[in-house]
């Protein structure tokens, strides 16, 4: 997708068949590459059977494109595997706002991981925290040691960090922290392996006794960002009873923001509307979804108090600007993301080739999500645009099928009714 444009005008009127083909085109998928779109996410109960124990079948997903997304000048299409309406034409929307600034602009630190080690029963604990810093380059030689492969790559072990915890319910204990740059890999396994190869070196050293060896999901050291600047004039817009200007929206927006930086119960679902974006495509990746999560949430109660991932700010010329950062530990290689068919196609879709490159995606994607819907919250309220897509989702639960699906969305949107029984009447008429 490095030449092509994301913008796709009509695309989400096109069958979807055509929408393939354009998606086709564009990130010039094989024959065979289309087909797995097409099938149940490519996914067979064999390689199913191979992922996860007991299986008996295969969940599926809708997996939609995200249009219009400029990210570092390049356009980018972007699949997103979700369930809810809503979320894909939010996405292109505020893609679409963000265009009109030049995009979004992104960064992203090294893929840096943490394993922690617990170090019980220690006899000194501040002396055992200088003995295992004075002793860190063995520690990183010996964690180095357990995968040749990412050594041979670039990455390995960076960094140890020792931290005296004095109080828990078990009593005081020791807490390191191994950082390990996993390079294009998500590194949960890798990190994990580092760690306990490091288990009789640090009782050897601090004289405790080691417990846990995991990897944090608090990946404060594996951040992505994404910015973007809105001007007033995109802005504007009219609604069914008022026109609602540019500079006011953008007002309303950081009056918006405002409520999720101030208070817990709004952060969450602030939050919540910006893991719409990123856990679409982190699971149209194959990446853990439950690892982002946790760390997002984790990430938003840092400084002690739960708070918004994002900013909006406006600037004096009236335009609206956004940033997002992030923990994002996702991987291109290993895992899901090389077992599961369907993510060897979406990564060549998405034109990524390193993790950090997909991260910084995927931030912007939850940053374009924030904005559509602060937009919708900050001016004629969700309902509206969620009213025809619900319809749609009501209509098919009352059994409308083929045709009857629009033609009986469409009355319910009409009358302002989007309920089950009503859709039933409608159908049966
Ligand atoms: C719904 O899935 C997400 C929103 O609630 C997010 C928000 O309130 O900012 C609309």
């Amino acid at each position: 997708m490095t030449q092509s444009s994301s913008r796709l005008p009509g695309f989400y009127k096109d069958p979807v068949e055509e929408r393939l083909e354009s998606v086709a085109g564009a990130a010039d998928l094989t024959d065979e590459e289309k087909a797995i779109l097409g099938a149940a996410a490519g996914l067979d109960t064999d390689t199913a059977d191979h992922m996860i124990e007991n299986v008996v079948g295969l969940h599926s997903l809708p997996l939609g494109i995200a249009t219009n997304f400029l990210i570092n000048e390049r356009d980018v299409l972007v699949p997103m595997a979700i369930e809810e309406p809503s979320v894909v034409a939010g996405a292109s929307f505020a893609a679409k706002l963000a265009r009109e600034g030049g995009g979004f602009f992104t960064s992203s630190t090294p893929s840096h991981m943490i394993a922690q080690m617990q170090v019980l029963d220690v006899p000194n604990l501040h002396v055992a925290r200088f003995e295992l810093l004075s002793q860190k380059e063995r520690l990183l030689d010996l964690a180095n040691q357990t995968d040749p492969l990412i050594i041979s790559l670039g990455g390995g072990a960076r960094d140890v960090e020792v931290r005296v915890v004095e109080e828990s319910p078990t009593g005081p204990m020791l807490v390191l922290h191994l950082i390990y740059d996993t390079l294009d890999a998500m590194g949960a396994n890798t990190v994990n392996t580092a760690a306990e190869a490091l288990t009789a070196v640090v009782e050897e050293i601090t004289g405790g006794r080691v417990l846990l060896r995991i990897l944090s999901n608090l990946a404060d050291r594996r951040l992505a960002r994404a910015r973007c600047r809105v001007p007033a004039d995109a802005l504007t817009f009219q609604s069914e009873d008022r026109t609602f200007e540019g500079r006011e929206v953008a007002e309303r927006i950081a009056e918006a923001y405002a409520f999720a930086a101030a208070d817990p119960y709004r952060a969450t679902t602030h939050n919540k509307g910006i893991m719409n974006g990123v856990d679409a495509v982190v699971i149209a990746t194959g990446n853990d979804w439950r690892a982002i999560e946790a760390g997002a949430h984790a990430y938003a109660a840092r400084g002690g108090c739960y708070t918004s991932l994002s900013q909006w700010e406006t600037t004096p010329e009236g335009s609206l600007v956004g940033t997002l950062e992030m923990p994002m530990a996702v991987g291109i290689v290993g895992g899901a993301t090389r077992v599961h068919p369907l993510p060897k196609v979406v990564l060549k879709i998405l034109g990524v080739n390193t993790s950090r490159e997909l991260a910084e995606i995927i931030v912007a994607v939850g940053l374009a999500q924030n904005l559509a819907a602060l937009r919708a919250l900050a001016t004629e309220g969700i309902q509206r645009g969620h009213m025809s897509l619900h319809a749609r989702q009501v209509a098919i639960a009352a059994g409308a099928a083929g045709d009857e699906i629009e033609r009986v969305a469409a009355q319910l949107v009409q009358e302002r009714t989007i309920r089950l029984d009503r859709a039933q009447e409608i159908l049966s008429q």
